[in-house]
């Protein structure tokens, strides 16, 4: 089910937001040991939450593809270093920031077992792991990062079996063999711009378009997580969507510094 347009986008990324920003206000050392929390601002900077809301929506207003941006730099803070979720504030940042940390991250051409496995070693179950990766309901991919599924895969000169027939005459016209391989290409055909279920039935169609979200239809471990969120009904899209927020919530929390952990970058790219 559709259940969102934009503006839901819009809402959603602004919890995302509330969740990732410290606010360089000085406040960081209030989180306590406890992780972090509920109001976290609530005495020092009271209003926090719709300054950072209204700064998204009209930076997202502006150029959509904020939005997705934004959500995969969450995923990717996590693994290194209102709606239906209450946003917990106070994470600081860490001291280190090296490109030797992405090796955590899975990556589009990761065997199940591996990603199934980077995950659990930050805590997060195979239901997580599916349920996350709906984050790409919204967005796009470069073509470099999945045209090798459309010509000559595995050496077999001819494309992903996995690839729906029908579907691969449109992929290969967004990304011709040779082509343009910085072209974007949305992950979530005919829904890009929309948050909601539509990627898992995607999936199950054979439309999934980077390799690893194909997998999550073929791969035994998490098509039954799939089938959860299958289903045109207003039930379902919820479903998702309320699972979805738990799910973010417990990707938020891994691995956080609070307190006097870490610190507040003066520059989010480099340790102060
Ligand atoms: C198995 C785990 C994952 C893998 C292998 C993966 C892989 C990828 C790849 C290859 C791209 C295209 C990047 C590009 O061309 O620039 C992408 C985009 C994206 N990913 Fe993931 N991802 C994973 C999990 C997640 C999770 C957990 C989230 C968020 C909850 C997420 C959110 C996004 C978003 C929003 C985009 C679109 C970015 C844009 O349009 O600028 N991904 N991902």
């Amino acid at each position: 089910m559709k259940v969102t347009s934009l503006s839901k986008t819009v809402a959603l990324l602004v919890l995302l937001l509330a969740t990732l920003t410290t606010l360089a206000l000085g406040q960081g050392n209030r989180g306590g040991s406890g992780g972090t929390r509920l109001g976290f601002y609530r005495s020092t900077c009271p209003r926090v939450e719709s300054i950072v809301q209204s700064a998204v929506r009209s930076a997202v207003r502006a150029n959509p593809t904020i939005a997705p941006g934004l959500l995969r730099m969450f995923f990717h803070d996590c693994f290194t270093g209102g709606r239906s979720w209450q946003v917990r504030l106070g994470r600081r940042d860490g001291l280190v920031s090296q490109a030797s940390d992405t090796a955590n991250l899975p990556a589009f051409n990761d065997p199940m077992s591996v990603q199934i496995s980077k995950f659990a070693d930050k805590g997060l179950n195979t239901q997580d792991l599916v349920t996350l990766v709906g984050g790409h309901t919204i967005g796009t991919s470069a073509c470099a990062l999945f045209s090798y599924r459309l010509y000559n895969f595995n050496n077999t000169n001819g494309p992903d079996p996995e690839i729906n027939p029908t579907f691969l005459p449109q992929l290969r016209a967004l990304c011709p063999n040779g082509g343009d391989a910085l072209r974007r290409v949305a992950l979530d055909t005919g829904s890009a711009n929309s948050f909601g279920n539509s990627f898992y039935e995607n999936l199950r169609n054979g439309r999934g378009v980077i390799e690893s979200d194909a997998k999550l239809w073929s791969d035994r471990r998490t098509r039954r997580f799939v089938q959860r969120y299958l289903g045109g009904g207003r039930q379902t899209g919820s479903r998702f969507n309320a699972e979805f927020g738990r799910a973010m919530v417990k990707m938020g929390n891994i691995e956080v510094k609070t307190g006097t952990q870490g610190e507040i970058r003066r520059v989010c790219t480099v340790t102060n």
